[in-house]
């Protein structure tokens, strides 16, 4: 498994612009539609989005994309990792869990996904389960009472079902 751009079916984004009816100020929905295709944003739809909607620009598109939190810019891992670092989990030592996994994923300094595309990780503000503090999620599955130690043991586990 790697990180390859995904070859651009311009034929589907033009059928996402003309369901809003090529309309800019529908911009934030257009990308929504093209990050649940990809996964992600890739740079060549944002260009592509940018140049055929009337009053954009491939700058303005990018612009957005990464104003937006909900966008990645960046292909997702198989296991999407999600450290929550709300206030509770936050008190509760959710760094040294992030810090360990981070390491433990050799994932690099200012990288989201990791080069084999194995993982991303990022941080959330909340998970709404701040009672299991701290908490993280990996594919939707919600694990609590997190440590720097338990939380390499389950990347140990996500890995070996992988060789
Ligand atoms: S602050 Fe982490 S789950 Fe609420």
């Amino acid at each position: 498994m790697s990180l390859t751009q995904p070859a651009i079916d311009t034929g589907k984004l033009d059928e996402i612009i003309k369901s809003y009816n090529g309309e800019k100020s529908y911009l934030i929905a257009m990308l929504q539609k093209v990050q649940e295709i990809y996964k992600y944003l890739p740079e060549e739809a944002m260009t592509y989005i940018g140049s055929k909607v009337e009053g954009l620009s491939p700058a303005t598109v990018f612009g957005v994309a990464t104003f937006y939190a909900q966008f990645s810019l960046e292909p997702k891992g198989k296991y999407e990792i999600k450290v929550c670092d709300g206030t509770a989990c936050h008190v509760r030592g959710s760094m040294p869990v992030l810090n360990a996994i981070k390491k433990k994923i050799e994932l690099k300094d200012g990288k989201m996904t990791t080069e084999n595309g194995m993982f991303s990780l990022e941080t959330v503000s909340c998970l709404g389960a701040c009672s299991l503090a701290p908490a993280m999620v990996i594919n939707g599955k919600i694990y609590p009472k997190m440590t720097a130690e338990a939380a390499e043991i389950v990347i140990d586990t996500l890995l070996k079902e992988n060789v």
